[in-house]
């Protein structure tokens, strides 16, 4: 059934979600204090890189069903659903930065005149549901419900994962509230998960502590891989074969990054210490993710050799992963910032990151917005992202242009036996 929603937070998440339910068919105004990402927005432009995004964003516009106002009380006005899904950052301490969803919750306290449910799309502690209803509660002005509603999208398929998900989560405990989403969600073919709020904040956070947990895993089996001559792409597969393990989220890499894992993995961590519960198995999926930063960097510093200091490294890919422009604790980053450590120099490359990149490397990396140019004159070359362009690069090309042809597989993109074939010195990650 048709319904009039507010997604407030037009980041990576809030995006997404309010662009997909328009396309459901349903009234949705995207609701962001920042002036410019919503004018961006209103003219079709998104605010983020998301493959197919803008093109939905476009066509709902066009059809007048999706709406974007800088204004939260306008927007509440005929708001029967409202998505929270404003950012909930990492503190120093691990733990999350609620601040900006106490503001919106007391804002729509201040301003909800009617029934409405409230939905938590921000990934935030458990209890956060309790706490937002005590907030609104606090103004009197209306009878309302909140809902725990967490979001499973991955950067890069977020339509998709948002529109074919494998389970709906929600959290509500009032009738009333479970009807009203159970109609948000009806035109989508996915089971949907009813329980209590506190249950549903907490799925969310063993969902993604335990995908961390499965690629630490593999990256520790690569690394034994590596001293006992096995290959951990094989491995994986003969592993994941057996359908109680699964395939997902078992390649071996430089160790998860990105927006959300590092801080939900940390923030669980923070959780489960404030109430008295030393999470041991977490702390070591955290160290195992650094430490494999580190064994990476070390690759590259033994492949140029001992006078390391003072060569160039050409870095291939800057995002977290493929598919975004997203560079939040991203592993490429990181082991730039070891090897500048080191006084390696650095010549980068990303098909679309690089501009995010810029804002958090320092100045002497220098930037490339052709592969082939960035790999020009390098003593050797590290993959860090896994795009797929990198696999149809002309490698015979880049070999002449290196000064020493070196690589250094971050990701396991390229086939070892043709690497050497064309005369490269090849390491990957676990094998
Ligand atoms: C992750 C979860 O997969 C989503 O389900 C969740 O909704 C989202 O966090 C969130 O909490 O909002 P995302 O951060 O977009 O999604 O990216 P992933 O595809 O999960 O990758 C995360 C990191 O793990 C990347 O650095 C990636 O390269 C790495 N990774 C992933 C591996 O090293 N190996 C793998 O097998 C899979």
């Amino acid at each position: 059934m048709k319904k009039s929603i507010i997604i407030i937070g037009s980041g990576y998440v809030g995006t997404v979600v309010g662009a997909c339910l328009a396309k459901l068919g349903h009234q949705v105004t995207c609701v962001d204090k920042d002036e410019k990402k919503i004018n961006k927005l209103r003219r079709g432009f998104s605010p983020i890189y998301e493959p197919g995004l803008e093109e939905i964003i476009r066509a709902n516009l066009f059809q007048g069903r999706l709406h974007f106002t800088a204004s939260l009380p306008d927007a509440l006005k005929k708001a029967e659903v409202i998505f929270i899904a404003v950012g909930t950052p990492s503190r120093t301490d691990g733990s999350c930065e609620m601040k900006y969803v106490w503001q919106v919750a007391h804002e729509i306290g201040r301003n909800l005149e009617h029934y409405a449910v409230i939905i938590d799309k921000s990934t935030v502690p458990v209890g956060t549901a309790g706490k937002v209803k005590k907030i609104i509660a606090g103004y009197k002005k209306t009878e309302f419900d909140v809902v725990s509603n967490p979001e499973f999208q991955r950067e890069g398929s977020s339509i998709k994962d948002f529109l074919t998900p494998d389970r709906i989560v929600i959290g509500a405990d009032s009738p009333r509230a479970k009807k009203i989403i159970g109609e948000v969600y009806d035109k989508i073919k996915a089971p949907k998960l009813f329980m209590d709020t506190a249950s549903a904040e907490m799925v969310k956070y063993a969902a993604n502590a335990f995908l961390t947990t499965k690629i630490s895993y593999i990256n520790e089996i690569a690394n034994i891989c590596e001293r006992v001559g096995a290959d951990v792409d094989v491995v994986a597969e003969g592993v994941g074969m057996d359908r109680r393990i699964g395939y997902s989220f078992m390649k071996a890499g430089l160790g998860w990054g990105g927006s959300c894992f590092p801080k939900d993995v940390k923030a669980l961590h923070n959780l489960a210490f404030s109430d008295g519960y030393d999470f041991k198995l977490l702390k070591s999926v955290i160290l195992v993710n650094q430490q494999q930063r580190e064994l990476v960097a070390d690759k590259v510093k033994r492949m140029l050799g001992q006078k390391f200091k003072g060569k160039t490294v050409t870095v291939l890919g800057l995002a977290f992963k493929n598919n975004t422009d997203d560079v939040r604790e991203s592993p490429a980053i990181d082991i730039i910032k070891i090897l500048q450590k080191s006084k390696i120099k650095i010549q980068a490359y990303d098909p679309i990151a690089t501009e995010n990149a810029k804002k958090v490397l320092n100045h002497k990396v220098k930037y490339f917005s052709d592969p082939y140019k960035a790999a020009s004159g390098a003593d050797a070359l590290m993959i860090a992202t896994e795009w797929a362009e990198f696999c149809d690069l002309n490698w015979k090309r880049i070999k002449k242009l290196m000064k020493a042809p070196k690589v250094v597989d971050g990701r396991n993109l390229l086939e070892r036996a043709e690497m050497e074939g064309l005369g490269f010195e090849y390491v990957g990650v676990g094998k």
